[in-house]
């Protein structure tokens, strides 16, 4: 069969076939204990289900203006406000079908073939996928350090003339680290002097821990004119635990968004009328949710890095927010993939493999979970993999004997 280049240089998602992989078992009546998953298990506010249902019942559901109603460009601009005390106008705002489609209708409308995007590693799986799409190449850079903190330095050393935008996303998925305010500084800077396209991806910007402050990218910009080329890419999946909702957005300066409106139109004609009404609904309606998610969040997090300090040979970096941890386990496994599989098929614990984000030994842990989900995901993977456990293992009244190693 015909395949295009681009389409056969695209890889499955791993986080999305895992979820597959968990539904299926779960569907057999498996005692599936899902670490892997990427969205938070709280309903999303009240505010938001009632204005859907409401525009539902009404059967008043159309076609809306391409970069989205209005009504989610203010909620919008007023978020910016808000968070990161700038005043765009809604011709610098465009939502989308989720802050992903955000994020790939931008890089469709700066990037040619060839040209390079650098992001640090370990990143989102979907970066070099979406840059690949484009028939650019992606650049994964990895601290030098080996820590999860990239420096300007890493950053500088991998720009050539090919160099087209840098993305950045923290806190970060995978490891939960938010990147310091000294490194968000540069960055900008340093994007800004060499003419570089700098997408902010701060989805989880709100999901922070420990007393954090989000940090704001445009502090640290001196060109807020319509030359700037700095993209801040956000949405409701995380934060409102609307992830099925699918609308996210960006705001750049006002030709960008013309550009990226252009591509979307053509491409979906815009996010759903139905879940953009939502979406405002969530922006401007009682905020508690997000905030109680956030505490549900840092509890569940300071429980898993108990749990994992407490695992022999697993070494762990405290995230700093979002609802993932990446531990790495290579002392017992250096091929991610086998021990996600083996664990899966042991003890049916979903986790993620680090190589999907760009680091081998690693496993990518969620604490969307319960607190139960977490002790006893971590218990089970323990009994798997420690040799002097237990031969034996009770799942409700299911034994498992354990026949390895
Ligand atoms: C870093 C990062 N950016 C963007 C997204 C996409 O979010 P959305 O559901 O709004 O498309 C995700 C979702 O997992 C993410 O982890």
């Amino acid at each position: 069969m015909s395949i295009s280049l681009i389409g056969k240089s695209i890889g499955e998602s791993a986080t999305l076939k895992l979820n597959e992989t968990a539904a299926i078992l779960r569907a057999k009546g498996e005692p599936v204990i899902h670490l892997g998953g990427g969205e938070p298990k709280t309903k999303p506010p009240i505010d938001a289900l009632v204005a859907a249902a409401g525009l539902l019942s009404s059967g008043e559901v159309r076609y809306t203006p391409a970069d989205g109603i209005p009504a989610l460009k203010q909620a919008v601009i007023r978020y910016t406000e808000e968070f990161y005390r700038r005043k765009v106008a809604p011709e610098q705002v465009m939502a989308s079908g989720g802050a992903k489609q955000a994020i790939m209708v931008a890089l469709q409308a700066i990037l040619n073939p060839q040209d390079e995007v650098i992001f640090p590693v370990p990143y989102w799986v979907s970066y070099p996928e979406m840059v690949k799409l484009t028939g650019a190449v992606p650049v994964p850079v990895r601290p030098d350090d080996g820590s999860f903190q990239p420096r300007i330095q890493e950053i500088e050393r991998n720009v050539t003339s090919y160099t087209k935008a840098v993305i950045i996303n923290s806190p970060n998925n995978p490891s939960g680290v938010m990147y310091s305010e000294e490194f968000i500084a540069d960055v900008v800077r340093f994007c800004e002097k060499r003419g570089l396209y700098l997408i902010m991806d701060d989805i989880y910007h709100r999901l922070i821990f420990d007393g954090r402050k989000p940090i704001n990218c445009y502090d640290y910009a001196e060109d807020l004119s319509e030359n700037s080329k700095l993209v801040v890419i956000n949405g409701v999946s995380k934060q409102y635990a609307m992830t099925g909702f699918r609308i996210g957005w960006a705001v750049a300066n006002k030709r960008l968004i013309e550009v990226m409106t252009n591509i979307q139109g053509h491409q979906t004609s815009g996010p759903s009328s139905l879940l953009q009404h939502a979406a405002v609904a969530a922006i401007n309606g009682v905020q508690s949710s997000v905030e109680g998610l956030r505490m549900t969040l840092e509890n569940n997090r300071n429980v898993m890095m108990a749990q994992l300090d407490a695992f022999d040979g697993v070494k762990a970096t405290k995230p700093d927010g979002t609802f993932y941890c990446f531990a790495d386990f290579s002392t017992y496994e250096k091929d991610s993939t086998k021990l996600a599989e083996f664990l899966v098929e042991k003890v049916r614990v979903v986790t993620v493999p680090g190589v999907e984000f760009g680091m081998e030994g690693y496993l990518r842990l969620s604490t969307c979970g319960s607190i139960k989900d977490i002790t006893e995901g971590i218990e089970r993977m323990k009994w798997a993999l420690d040799p002097n456990a237990p031969n034996e293992l009770y799942i409700g009244d299911r034994k498992l004997v354990r026949d390895w190693m």
